[in-house]
């Protein structure tokens, strides 16, 4: 059967995205700190009189420094650096004068420091550490004010990022911007974030009281439903939708073998966003043959944000789906998307949505042939949903999108519904989850499977089926 073999590669193609998607997985694992042999002081050959000159001045240049040499005074040796413009006593003799992280961490971390480090933070780094260095979900940074992660950071392994940057993501090697001073200043202002720091405490309530807590929604879906949260300005986003609409995912016989349907053929939709501005987006979306093979083109206005202190998120959009390639059976779409943050860590959706000219969810699954003319009915929906964070990354999410106004003429029998687990990394989203609804276009969503399959049976919840979302922001 042929949809077995579609059904197979879409499931290599799952895994090599779901592969790709962990390479930008927070490295959670630290990696060693790289064990520079220490440098050993020498005398250079070539130049004889050089050398014996600089021994008889106390000066021994060091083999693997450009910036550091070592002047000996009354039986003691210093340790000179030219480039940080420091004067340091060399404790024992075999000690490396190239600082290792350890020891910058010794040295700098320290609460002089605190100040010239704070200056840094600010210009260099909070652009993506956030203010405060509480970290952005956005670049996925840790937020340097919760004791976990301070206490999960060692002195050595905050230096070695801040030196070294951390491979796979976006965080810069500072190494050669930043003298060893001031990485030691900036990793002691880090330090000094930690909240279980009594002045930290006092400081961060006050502000707390002034910052109500906002939920940062970590795709464009919640699953089917929109979330209208706010694009960055000139960023570019993909969106991949698969729903394995032909087979449910728990219920008959042999479930095991075709792993929660992932063997079933898919309905798999594309699509890129944009945004012109922080406000203004544009996308275009398609959805394949099987479904009437709609492109869906959209303009999306963001208003309010939470994040701005509006008591609510509130975006507005208009679509366009036209079947066959956007040929016949179009749709015009007007959206609503309200959210508000319960608490920092969950959010609830209202998505009312007004279709004019929609088109009743019928299987066609001819590559040939072009959709059937269906009759075009006005539709009123209303979508909710909810998203609650179980984790720094990870949301459970719940929808359902009841069709109010002419739901019936449109088959649709009972409302489409999706619950699932998402998963939020860098500039990226997986979403996981069974629904009864195979389409993601704006007109199709609150379709149901039964009215798809021309099974009134294929909507009870034994008939829920499998699918994912992907999301990547590429710029
Ligand atoms: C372009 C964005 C960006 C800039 C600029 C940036 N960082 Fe980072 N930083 C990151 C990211 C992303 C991570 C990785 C978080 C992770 O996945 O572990 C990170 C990680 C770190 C870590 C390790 C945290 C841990 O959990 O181990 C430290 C320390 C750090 N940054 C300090 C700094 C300092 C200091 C500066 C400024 C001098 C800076 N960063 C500038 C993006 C940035």
């Amino acid at each position: 059967m042929p949809f077995q073999h579609i059904g197979f590669v879409h499931f290599l193609m799952t895994a090599v995205l779901a592969c790709l998607a962990t390479t930008s997985v927070r490295a959670g694992n630290r990696r060693p700190v790289p064990s520079t042999a220490p440098p050993a002081a020498v005398t250079n050959n070539q130049t004889k009189s050089n050398s014996s000159m600089a021994e008889s001045l106390g000066i021994q240049f060091l083999d693997g420094s450009s910036s550091s040499l070592i002047i000996e005074r009354d039986g003691k040796k210093y340790v000179v650096d030219l480039k940080d413009r420091t004067i340091r006593e060399a404790d024992a003799p075999e000690s490396s004068p190239v600082a290792h992280p350890g020891e910058i961490a010794s040295r700098f971390i320290s609460s002089e420091n605190t100040q010239l480090g704070a200056r840094i933070f600010v210009e260099k780094c909070s652009v993506c550490h956030g203010e405060g260095g509480r970290g952005l979900a956005s670049v996925g940074t840790p937020d340097f004010t919760d004791p976990k992660i301070q206490a999960a950071m060692a002195d050595g392994a905050i230096v070695e990022s801040i030196k070294n940057g951390k491979k796979g993501t976006v965080m810069p090697s500072w190494q050669d911007k930043l003298s060893d001073n001031e990485i030691g200043a900036v990793a002691s202002f880090i330090r000094s974030l930690d909240s279980s720091d009594p002045a930290q405490q006092r400081a961060a309530a006050s502000e707390a009281k002034e910052k109500v807590k906002v939920y940062t929604a970590a795709d464009d879906y919640l699953y089917s439903l929109p979330t209208g949260r706010r694009l960055e300005r000139h960023g570019f986003y993909v969106n991949f939708t698969h729903r394995f609409a032909f087979d449910p995912a728990f219920s008959g016989r042999a479930r095991g073998a075709a792993l929660l349907g992932l063997d079933g053929f898919a309905v798999a939709s594309f699509g890129f966003r944009y945004g012109i501005t922080d406000k203004l987006s544009i996308s275009a979306y398609r959805s394949p043959s099987v479904i009437g093979r709609p492109i869906e083109l959209m303009a999306a206005y963001h208003i309010l944000d939470e994040h701005d202190g509006y008591p609510l998120n509130a975006t507005f959009r208009f679509s366009v789906d036209g079947q066959n390639n956007f040929s016949k059976n179009f749709t015009a779409n007007f959206e609503g998307i309200f959210s508000r943050s319960l608490f920092k860590r969950a959010q609830i959706y209202v998505v009312p949505t007004l279709s004019l000219q929609n088109r009743r969810l019928i299987l066609d699954p001819t590559l040939e042939n072009a959709p059937p003319a269906l009759p075009g009915i006005n539709s009123f929906s209303l979508g909710a949903g909810a998203a609650f964070d179980i984790r720094p990354s990870v949301a459970l999410i719940g929808e359902v999108i009841p069709t109010l106004v002419n739901g019936r003429a449109l088959g649709i029998h009972r409302p489409a519904f999706a619950i699932g687990i998402q998963k939020r990394l860098w500039r990226h989203a997986f979403t996981l989850g069974f629904s009864n609804s195979p389409g993601t276009v704006v007109s199709q969503r609150a379709g149901t499977r039964a009215t798809f399959l021309g099974d009134p049976s294929a909507d009870t919840p034994s008939g829920l089926f499998i699918g994912f979302d992907l999301m990547r922001q590429m710029y």
